[in-house]
């Protein structure tokens, strides 16, 4: 059965904190940020509510798909960030699209709920629950940031990302595999109310060996050939990490799509709205093979191959 990925949308917030922004309100530089992790900027919803951006994002993912609200049959809403504890963001959602005819639900997975999601939309689509499904990720990650810890407040942003799912077209999620760890759940986290709390330099060496893992295990799973993936759409926390997965895959940068330095770590919206700007530049064409790969705080990681 075909799930094609068919109409895309981002929207990130207009305030841009910069790293020299940064510099005067923690003992940070601009050259240790760039270094370190590839962000020069990020984008802050100083007006903007989870739901607005959310909103934005799905609009233009429903009108780039040409899908009615009310031919959505569900909305999936990955996000670490609620609007509310309940009602669910995506039933709020719902009531601002106006997608009457749909089921709508959350989903927490951190920075792998977009591919978690992806994951539950194929469920839904080849279970017969659903043909069309909205599938969002977005975070307002500066509500959960302390922002005089230098080692976290630089690294995270917010936005939103959207895309439509149909049964209907001529993609193809040709493997995907997703995993998680709780036992390690204290190297990434925020208490009920608290601010996010990480353990670095474990995450990042953890991050490049299970995202390689289940990457190469996708493509296998595929029948394929690391070779003929077209581009890869990682997670965008950290440049190096980007960079040693792609090295130890033996994939060249250039197939890496990356757009870390302008919005840094959005969580569950990083890998939409880097599929909204690829598709948008041109990089993502019909029939490409595209590997995402995910790792955040759960742990949770996962790998999905699409015949895009
Ligand atoms: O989205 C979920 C997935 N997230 C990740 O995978 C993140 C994974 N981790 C990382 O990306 C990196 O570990 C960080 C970017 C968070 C940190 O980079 P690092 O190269 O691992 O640095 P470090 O934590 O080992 O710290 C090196 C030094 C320390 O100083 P000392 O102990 O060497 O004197 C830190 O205190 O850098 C210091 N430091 C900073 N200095 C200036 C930490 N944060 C900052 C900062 N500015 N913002």
């Amino acid at each position: 059965m075909g799930i094609t990925l068919q109409g895309f949308g981002f929207y990130v917030p207009p305030d841009v904190l910069s790293n020299f922004d940064l510099e005067k309100m923690v003992d940070t530089s601009d050259e240790w940020i760039t270094s370190r992790t590839g962000i020069k900027e990020r984008r802050i919803a100083k007006n903007e509510t989870l739901l607005d951006m959310a909103e934005k994002a799905s609009r233009m993912a429903l009108e780039d798909a040409k899908v009615e609200p009310e031919d959505v049959d569900a909305i999936v809403f990955a996000t670490i960030t609620p609007h509310f504890t309940f009602p669910a963001s995506a039933c709020l959602l719902q009531n601002r699209l106006g997608c009457k005819n749909s089921f709508a639900f959350d989903i927490s997975a951190a920075c792998s709920g977009f591919l978690y999601g992806l994951e539950v939309a194929k469920g839904l689509i080849m279970g017969g629950s659903a043909k069309k499904v909205l599938l969002v990720g977005a975070e307002k990650l500066s509500e959960i940031i302390n922002w005089q810890d230098r080692s976290t407040c630089v690294l995270f942003g917010d936005g939103a990302g959207a895309v439509l799912i149909s049964s209907e077209g001529e993609g193809e999620i040709l493997a995907s595999l997703m995993r998680s760890d709780g036992e390690v759940w204290d190297i990434l986290y925020a208490e009920k109310c608290g601010y996010i709390s990480m353990k670095g330099r474990e995450l990042f060496k953890l991050a490049v060996r299970s995202m390689e893992e289940v990457c190469r295990q996708v493509v296998s799973m595929a029948g394929l050939r690391v070779e003929e993936v077209d581009l890869v759409i990682p997670h965008q926390a950290n440049i190096r990490i980007m960079e040693a997965l792609a090295e130890k895959l033996g994939i060249p940068m250039q197939k890496v799509y990356s757009n870390i330095h302008k919005y840094g770590n959005t969580s569950a919206a990083s890998i939409p709205i880097a599929m909204a700007e690829a598709y948008r530049e041109g990089k993502l064409k019909r029939g490409d093979k595209v590997l995402m790969t995910a790792m955040g705080g759960g742990l949770t990681w996962g790998a999905t191959l699409i015949k895009f």
